[in-house]
């Protein structure tokens, strides 16, 4: 084997010879698959090593700590000897001595049962997960420097705002606390590659995160963190979150419920009037969304729960974050749909509510970008059922004549912004360009289709239960 070749793939008769960097074939989890990994970090772990790998070609939450047992060290590519980063695609960690530099001890069991979903392979363009570049380790510093000059009184319960209020949706008093936002990232740094959290137990839900998020360093070597699922407020323990339920007056999230219907409820929390709940929030969020790094201001943020009724309480199950003013016109900040909620409708139904506010306003919006490759999904799924719903319903103007609908109509009667219907129509090849103008042809089969995922989709918006004015906060800032 030439040295000068970028990667030197070689037989490795040791697992002991692999270092931090190698990429070789793992076998995957839950099957027979052996594709392409890289590690990402080596630990010692009771005598044995255990190696975090990322499976090169698959989203971030794939990534777990294996054993030398599923690794195929018959065709190894070591990382270049210059320390050039490897192969394409993904970022080469350096090096660093076993167990040093990496927070948390490696998850005690490697593969245990996880629920995570694969990266959905339906998509035309690559994932944009690992994709932009952004100011994330500067970022992870400026806010270890903010926890430590303001630490999250996270454990103290007296006058924790979410214990100042009993039931009803009123806005509770607070004093001034740290806060977290998400905003969009790339550059990843060895500590944020990782998960550091292995379990989470939330209400009756035990869920293992996907991704790196910043709970405070006491609680990444616990086999689980205990949150409290109406004020999420994290305990290092059942007993703890005891404790704390006792105490917690909150059986719902802070903020004014501004929707109900049926079970399903939304509260609109302020970022700046419920610090700390905003903080937990996106904290929470954080494990399960990797483009994005947490950023210590809420305060320009509106917070939107959906929650689930039963006779404890209301429940949270997803949220999306928004800008109280967005010069982009974004919509929607980060959008999550809790883990054992997923792929019921839930997220859809998050993004219609987000679609009808900014109806309610009288704008149009779109998402903040990037978007994960679940966001791409979703929101294609949704504009483009939003579109055909339109297409459908639209009335021909006199007899025989077709229906006749503007692009800017169609933005108009959905609040969704020009660029994501036009993106919308042309992924669904709708757009053909007819003597000098644009025209929207639909087929009776596509229509077809599409009345059977409408009948599909049980869970909609009805715009009747939502009690909401819109505030102007261009006004509001001027006035303080
Ligand atoms: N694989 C394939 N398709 C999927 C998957 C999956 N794992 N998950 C959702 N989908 C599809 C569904 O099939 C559905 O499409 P269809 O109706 O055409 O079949 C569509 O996506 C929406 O499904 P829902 O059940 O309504 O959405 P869900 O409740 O699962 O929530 C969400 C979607 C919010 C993106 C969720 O996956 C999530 O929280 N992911 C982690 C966080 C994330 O990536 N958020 C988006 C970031 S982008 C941003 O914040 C602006
Ligand atoms: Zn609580």
């Amino acid at each position: 084997m030439n040295e000068n070749d970028e990667d030197l793939t070689t037989f490795c008769d040791s697992a002991a010879a692999l270092v931090e960097g190698c990429r070789l074939p793992v076998r995957m989890q839950g099957g027979n698959d052996w594709p392409l990994a890289e590690i990402i970090s080596i630990k010692e772990i009771r005598g044995q090593r255990g190696y975090y790998v990322h499976y090169v070609d698959f989203n971030k939450r794939l990534d777990e700590w294996v054993a030398e047992s599923w690794l195929d060290t018959r065709k190894v590519q070591f990382p270049r000897r210059d320390g050039a980063p490897a192969p394409a695609g993904t970022t080469t960690p350096k090096k660093t001595h076993i167990g040093s530099g990496v927070p948390g001890t490696p998850m005690a069991e490697p593969r245990a049962l996880v629920s995570r979903p694969a990266s959905p392979t339906l998509l035309a363009e690559p994932p944009l997960v690992n994709g932009q570049a952004v100011l994330a380790a500067a970022l992870h510093k400026k806010m270890n420097r903010k926890r430590k000059a303001n630490s999250i009184d996270n454990e103290s319960e007296a006058g924790e705002e979410g214990d100042t209020i009993a039931s009803g949706a009123a806005t509770p008093t607070t004093r001034p606390r740290q806060s977290g936002s998400l905003v969009a990232h790339g550059h990843d740094d060895l500590v944020t590659r990782m998960k550091n959290i292995e379990m989470i137990e939330l209400g009756k839900h035990r869920i293992r995160p996907w991704y790196f998020a910043p709970y405070p360093q006491e609680m990444v070597n616990l086999p689980c963190i205990y949150i409290c699922d109406f004020c999420l407020k994290y305990r290092k323990s059942r007993k703890c979150l005891e404790r704390h339920l006792i105490k917690c007056k909150l059986k719902h999230p802070p903020g004014n419920e501004i929707y109900r219907k049926g079970s399903i409820s939304f509260f609109e929390i302020d970022g700046r009037k419920n610090k700390c709940y905003a903080q937990n929030l996106c904290l929470l969020a954080k494990l399960f969304l990797d483009h994005k790094t947490l950023y210590y201001d809420t305060d320009p943020f509106l917070f939107y729960v959906m929650t689930e009724f039963d006779s404890r309480g209301f429940h949270i199950v997803g949220y999306f974050s928004k800008e109280k003013e967005s010069t982009e016109d974004y919509n929607v900040a980060c959008i999550l749909t809790l883990p054992p909620y997923q792929r019921k409708g839930y997220g859809k139904l998050l993004i219609e509510f987000s679609y009808e506010l900014s109806k309610f306003e009288g704008k149009t919006g779109s998402p903040e970008k990037p978007l994960s490759d679940l966001g791409l999904l979703s929101y294609r799924s949704y504009w483009a059922q939003t579109i055909l719903d339109i297409l459908m319903h639209s009335k021909p103007v006199g007899d025989n004549e077709k229906p006749i609908i503007t692009i800017n109509e169609i933005c108009e009667l959905t609040s969704i912004k020009k660029e994501d219907v036009i993106s919308t129509l042309q992924n669904l090849n709708l757009i053909n360009y007819y003597k000098g103008q644009y025209i929207i042809s639909v087929n009776q089969e596509l229509m077809q289709q599409h009345e059977k995922s409408m009948e599909k989709r049980t869970l909609k918006i009805d715009p009747k239960c939502l009690h909401w004015t819109p505030k102007d906060w261009s006004k509001r800032a001027k006035c303080v």
